[in-house]
This record gives C-alpha cells, structure tokens and sequence, in this order.
C-alpha cells in the first residue's frame, strides 16, 4: 500500500493471499505509574494492527532511558507493556533499549492477514454511518494530570481507556460489512476524520453533541486546559473543516484533542452501523457511539455540526 492515503501500518504482500502488516510506536510517558505507561504505550502500539482490521502476531520493545532510573521501574515499564501484548494474543520476540535523558517505551508490532480483508482508512462511502469506539478528551485529562489539577480517581477512567486494547472492537467490527477503519490518535477526531473523508473522496459529517467524551475532559477544556497538540491540530486543519450552527468553543477544542491509544473510527452503511454499535456498547464497552456520517464530497472534507 502507497503513503497517499495515511494508513495505519504498512502492508507487504507476501504471497497472493498472505501479507505482513506492520508499525511502530514509542513515546514518553504520560502518566507517573510505570506499569500502567508499559501497558499505555503497548496497548497503542498494537492498535495500528487492529485499525486494519488484522490481528498482531510478534512484537519487539523499544525503550529509552536514563542510567539514573530505577531497575524496578525499568522492569515495570516493561512488564506492563508484556501483560498487553499476552492480552493481544501477540509474543514478544526481543527489542532494543538504549540509554536517553527522557525514557521513552513502546513497540514494533507485525501481524499477518489476507491481503483482501484487510481494512484501510479510505473505502468510506457517502450514507455509511461513523462509530468511535473511545471517549474523547485523553490530551486535556493528561495535561491536567501533568499540572496536578486531578485526583488519581478523577484521571482513573482516561488510564483505564488509554491502556483498553482496541482488540474486542476490533473483532466486533469483523463480524460487520466494515468499509473503512482507522484509529483515532495523535490527530484527534478531527484529524483522523480529514485523512478518512480525503482518502475516500468524501466529505465526513461530525456531530459535536453525539460524541463521547470522559468525565472531567469537557470542564477542564472550558478552563483553557489543552495540550500543544490539540493548537497544532486545529492550526493544520484551517481552511479543511467548516463549522455548521453554533458549535461550542469547548467541543471545537475536544474535537481536536490528540488522543494516546484511543479508538477505532469505523465507517459502514447506516443500517449495519447502528446495530455494530449496539453490540459493540452491550458486548465491548459503553463508550461506542455514532459520531458522524459520510456523504457526497461537498464544500469542505469535514464539516462539524
Ligand atoms: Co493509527
Ligand atoms: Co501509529
């Protein structure tokens, strides 16, 4: 598969029904608990696999840190990344760690699948309806964490749904027609939405009051409390997204927020969407929600309504 329509993974064909799916993800922490930043890093990690619809097969680490940390934590980091990618179904088959000021974690993840089931980013089409699978508003709750404006139960939920693998959705969505699927990270919705609605020649319709977001995020957003990213991500999509009706400045910026690890964005036709979604929020988790729809490319590629 060619750069031009952003997937999640490289695909190399290896034969007429067998290709190898690959990527890499490693960042610095974003949470003080070693373990949980090990499973945080590994679960996002995995999730490019599970965005194309494949399952990971082998994993390597890939750490950073500096002499003066602690072996304990060193081994926590990596023990919490080892319990995910088990999760996953996936071994670990070595790595590599070097020495660095600023410790840094996270995995090559490859898996296997049939050239022809593999899902991209760009087969949306117009009257296909838009599920996410995760709520909103993980780079407003870690940068709160960060200023210390959380109690550890208040930013509980945004670690339980960073460090939540994308594998049940994922398995879920298997079962349905699926025309597209990518996951939701660093971009935000927003982000992910363009190179979605680009990709499939579309224009992607978002429903700011459908979407779901984790308890705290939309007050602390109120409060100005974003991440660089989330400026970044609305800078870059100036001119590519038209705000329809009064759309609240805080939903503006949640829509935009970068998300660690967060979930899949699964486009299908409307009537096989609504029922995917039911079984995803009674099987899989209580955050799944229809947050747009595609339709004929029109004046802009995403329009926020
Ligand atoms: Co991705
Ligand atoms: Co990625």
């Amino acid at each position: 598969m060619g750069f031009d329509t952003s997937d999640d993974a490289c695909v190399y064909r290896l034969r007429d029904n067998l290709a190898v799916i690959q990527t890499v993800d490693f960042f610095p922490p974003m949470v003080d608990d070693p373990y949980a930043f090990g499973q945080i890093a590994a679960a996002n990690a995995l999730s490019d696999i599970y965005a194309m619809g494949a399952k990971p097969s082998l994993a390597m680490n890939l750490l950073c840190y500096p002499t003066c940390l602690a072996q304990e934590t060193v081994q926590a980091i990596l023990a919490g990344g080892y319990e995910k990618v088990k999760e996953a179904g996936a071994v670990i088959a070595g790595g590599h760690t070097i020495q660095d000021p600023e410790p840094k974690y996270g995995l090559c993840v490859s898996g296997f699948a049939d050239p022809a089931k593999i899902l991209r980013n760009s087969g949306a089409q117009p009257g296909d309806l838009l599920i996410l699978t995760k709520p909103l508003g993980i780079g407003v709750m870690t940068t709160a964490a960060k200023a210390d404006l959380l109690t550890a139960a208040e930013f509980s939920p945004a670690i339980e749904s960073m460090s939540m693998l994308n594998r049940a959705a994922c398995e879920c969505m298997l079962r349905f027609p699926v025309h597209a699927c990518t996951d939701v990270t660093g971009f935000g919705l927003l982000g992910h939405a363009l190179e979605m609605g680009l990709g499939s020649g579309a224009s992607i319709r978002l429903f700011s009051d459908a979407l779901p977001l984790l308890p705290k995020a939309r007050e602390l957003a109120e409060m100005g409390i974003l991440p660089a990213g989330a400026y970044e991500n609305m800078r870059y999509m100036q001119g590519k997204v038209t705000y329809r009706g009064k759309v609240a400045r805080v939903l503006r910026d949640l829509i935009a927020d970068p998300q660690t690890s967060g979930g899949l964005l699964i486009a299908l036709s409307a009537a096989p969407a609504r029922k995917l979604c039911e079984r995803l929020a009674n099987e899989v988790t209580p955050w799944a929600r229809i947050v747009g729809e595609v339709v004929d490319h029109g004046e802009n590629t995403v329009i926020v309504e």
